[in-house]
């Protein structure tokens, strides 16, 4: 598998899966498009390194999924720099975790504007764009939270549920200009997002994984860099779940 001559648009990439994504897809020979909310000396850092290790180019984006001028200005410079997008990787979210009748609808808006229409928004930007060149794949970051859904994830699950449903149809949509679009699921993967996560959650999620045992970012990142590249050729408006299997 290779990335080669691709350049990709990753969301979230200062840390957690959005960084393997970084190195996995930088390790496989593809430009990257690197987000992240701000900008920091370590992040360039991080960057500059794996360009630099892969030979490869990485161009970092800075904006707050939440504001829509910003994205669009970002979105505006790659138009006009006539940068090439193949690939767009919406992985930046939130985590959430309450009951229905304990949580306020101010955060339940809060969690479905990043992990639902901040990704949406910033698809409907680049599609366009992304037609104009070749073998164009789009992979959603979703969650087995929006194919499992269980009390406590009104939130976050929903959003994620919507994320799904939002990539069967625009996978529909879009196929015939060229353009797959897929959803991962990951299981509870070695990020702050889990490692944040209350204990007695998080172990619940692992004793539903048959293997027992956390993701490593690295592994759920090779599988979305198979649904980016041209092995995946055929593979579209599919919800794959990375969690080592249900126990
Ligand atoms: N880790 C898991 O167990 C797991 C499981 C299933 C699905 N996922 C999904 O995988 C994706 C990545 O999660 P992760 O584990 O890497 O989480 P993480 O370690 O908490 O990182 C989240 C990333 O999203 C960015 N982000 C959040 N809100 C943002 C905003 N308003 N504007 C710009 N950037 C924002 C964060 O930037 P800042 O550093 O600036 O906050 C960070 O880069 C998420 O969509 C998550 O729902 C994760």
């Amino acid at each position: 598998m290779t990335l080669e001559g691709k350049t990709a648009f990753i969301t979230g990439t200062n840390r957690g899966l959005g960084r393997a994504f970084v190195e996995v897809f930088a390790a496989n020979r593809a430009n990257v498009i690197a987000h992240a909310r701000k900008e920091t000396p370590e992040f360039r850092e991080f960057l500059n390194d794996i360009a630099q290790k892969n030979s490869v180019t990485i161009t970092p984006v800075f904006f707050d999924m939440t504001d829509s001028a910003a994205m669009r200005s970002v979105v505006r410079s790659i138009v006009m720099a006539k940068t090439p997008v193949n690939i767009l990787i919406n992985s930046a979210g939130v985590a959430h975790g309450g009951l229905f009748q304990m949580t306020s609808m101010e955060k339940i808006h809060e969690v479905f504007v990043v992990n639902l229409f901040a990704h949406m928004e910033l698809t409907q930007q680049l599609l366009r764009y992304m037609m104009r060149f070749p073998h164009g794949s789009i992979v959603n970051i979703a969650s087995i939270s929006g194919l499992d859904l269980k009390k406590g994830n009104c939130a976050y699950g929903v959003s994620k549920a919507a994320l799904i449903a939002f990539t069967k149809t625009l996978a529909a949509e879009v196929a015939q200009s060229g353009l797959r679009v897929n959803a991962v699921c990951p299981g509870l993967a070695d990020t702050d997002m889990a490692n944040l996560m209350e204990a007695k959650a998080g172990a619940e999620m692992i004793a539903r994984s048959a293997m027992n045992r956390l993701g490593q970012p690295r592994e759920i990142a090779e599988v979305v860099a198979f649904l980016a590249s041209d092995a995946a050729s055929f593979v579209n408006g599919q919800i794959i779940s990375v969690d080592g299997g249900r126990a």
